[in-house]
Parts: structure tokens; C-alpha cells; sequence
């Protein structure tokens, strides 16, 4: 590399810029053709910091593409009986193409009772069981949109996946479990799925070939984890108090990047890795969704 680095920075800040400019023109092509914009819909309960972060980020990229969107906010008080009647009626409006409700939810409101009242054509996380399933189908959905990212930036940095051996630290429903069946099935890789019960970590990771990491733990990749030449896409993303920070806070991935980046070939920085390319991926599951309502 040209500033002495060993490693390729995946970038996928640079990555989701063009994936935008891409939607943008799409957008621009479909109303000339006299077609409406595609509307999302973001749903927000309560008044965590780092979710309203997000949002703001998926409004944003919203208005960089020329989507139409709604942000529904609620009091953290609101009962789940009426979290739901929300989304049936978002459900029934035709003008909306696709809505997300933004994670985490309240103790009080049951994420998977939640996720299943969301009509599967306008679920553009891909969290429902609809389309979580279609990964193993012929025909996939509206796929999960951070392992769909995750799986266009190895794309678009043309690694790639068949035959060789992915290791998957974090098996949630929003990242790990989606993300292995896609490496498996689409990118016809041999997966080995990692999690809080696997013992020695570290024997598991030093096999990979390419190491996905989502578990919310910062720093607990360490180079003595990983082989030479490794590929690393760090997925977690955590708050951790930084004095020097306006904020307080700063963003830390799971991996030791200082550490670890030497030691690779390919490496995701946090932030400016995989945050962005869910929100490019959320853009492109909504023009899906918007395509095949056919307006
Ligand atoms: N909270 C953290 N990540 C996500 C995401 O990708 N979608 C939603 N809806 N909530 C989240």
C-alpha cells in the first residue's frame, strides 16, 4: 500500500456513498417515468441515545436518495397492544412501501411478537421469519439488511467466499444466524457459527479465513486470535466513555483494529464499516419493496 499499511481498508463509508448515488439515480429514473418516490417508514419507541443516532442516520441517507419518509416516534410508556395496532395500520397504507422498527424495544414489548405483525413485502430489516427463511430458497426476499451489506461489501471489494473458511462470532437474529446462512448458501462458503457457549474462542478464529465478529464486546478479537492474511469484518458497534470525545462516548468495534490490521489482508474499520453499509442496504431493500408494489 502507498501509505506502507499490508492491509486493504474495506471501506464501507466510500462503499455505501455509491450504492446511494446508484439508488439515487433510480430514484431520479423512476420519476421521470411518472412514478412516485419509495416511502419509508421508521418507527421509534422511547429516547435511547444511541438509537435516535441511528435513525438520524437512516433519515439522512433518506433524504440523500430521494425517498420520501415517516419518522413515528412513541414514549417508551406505549403498551404493545397499541405498538401493534400502529403497525397494522402502516401495513394497510398504500402509500408506504417499507417500514423498520428500530431495536431495542422496551422490556415491556415482545421483539418477536413485534417482528411478526410486520407485513413480510414491507419488512426491509428482513427480520420476519418470511424472509429470514428465504435465504435458503430459490427466491430470496427482502434479505436481512446488515448481513446483506455485509455480503455486498465483500462483493464490491471482490473477496471471495466459495470454498474458503468463514468463522461467525455471534449467532443474534439481526446479524450472526442470518449472516452465516447467507455466507453459506449464496456465498457457498464452509461456516463455522461461534457463541457466548463455544469454548476456546480463540482455537475457532485462528481457523478463518475470513472472521465476522458480532457480538457487542469491544476489543475482544486480539491479533494472537487471527492468522496472517486474515479477512475481518467487525460488526459490533459499542458506546464506550471517552473523555477527549464532545460526546463522552466513542464508537468501538469487537475488534482490536490496532492490533489486529497488521495481521490482515482485508479489515473493516468501526465506525465507517458496516454502520453505513446497513443503511445502503436498507436503501436498497426499500426501492426493492417499492419495485414490486408497482406503482
Ligand atoms: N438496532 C440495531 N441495529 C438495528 C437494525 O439493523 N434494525 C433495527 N430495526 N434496529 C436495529
Amino acid at each position: 500500500m502507498a501509505d506502507g499499511k499490508t492491509y486493504t481498508l474495506l471501506d464501507g463509508r466510500k462503499v455505501a456513498t455509491e450504492i446511494k448515488k446508484e439508488i439515487a439515480a433510480k430514484v431520479k429514473a423512476l420519476k421521470s417515468q411518472g412514478k412516485k418516490e419509495p416511502h419509508l417508514a421508521i418507527i421509534l419507541v422511547g429516547d435511547d441515545g444511541a438509537s435516535s443516532t441511528y435513525v438520524d442516520g437512516k433519515v439522512k441517507a433518506c433524504t440523500e436518495v430521494g425517498f420520501h419518509f415517516s419518522l413515528m416516534r412513541f414514549a417508551t410508556t406505549i403498551s404493545e397492544s397499541r405498538l401493534i395496532k400502529h403497525i397494522e395500520q402502516i401495513n394497510n397504507d398504500d402509500d408506504i412501501d417499507g417500514f423498520i422498527v428500530q431495536l431495542p424495544l422496551p422490556e415491556h414489548i415482545s421483539v418477536v411478537r413485534i417482528t411478526e405483525k410486520i407485513r413480510a413485502d414491507k419488512d426491509v430489516d428482513g427480520f420476519t421469519n418470511h424472509n429470514f427463511g428465504s435465504i435458503v430458497s430459490k427466491n430470496p426476499l427482502l434479505l436481512p439488511a446488515t448481513p446483506n451489506g455485509v455480503m455486498e461489501l465483500l462483493r464490491r471489494y471482490n473477496i471471495d467466499t466459495v470454498g474458503r473458511h468463514c468463522v461467525m462470532v455471534g449467532a443474534s437474529r439481526i446479524a450472526g444466524a442470518p449472516l452465516s446462512m447467507m455466507l453459506a448458501e449464496q456465498g457457498q462458503a464452509t461456516v463455522t457459527i461461534c457463541h457466548k457457549y463455544t469454548k476456546d474462542l480463540a482455537s475457532h478464529t485462528r481457523m478463518a479465513d475470513i472472521l465476522l465478529v458480532a457480538v457487542g464486546k469491544p476489543g475482544l478479537i486480539t491479533a494472537d486470535m487471527v492468522k496472517d492474511g486474515v479477512v475481518v469484518i467487525d460488526i459490533g458497534i459499542s458506546r464506550v466513555p471517552d473523555k477527549a470525545k464532545d460526546s463522552g462516548f466513542s464508537i468501538r468495534g469487537d475488534v482490536d483494529f490496532n492490533g489486529v490490521a497488521p495481521k490482515s489482508s482485508f479489515i473493516t474499520p468501526v465506525p465507517g464499516g458496516i454502520g453505513p453499509m446497513t443503511i445502503a442496504s436498507l436503501l436498497m431493500n426499500t426501492l426493492k419493496a417499492a419495485e414490486q408494489r408497482k406503482h
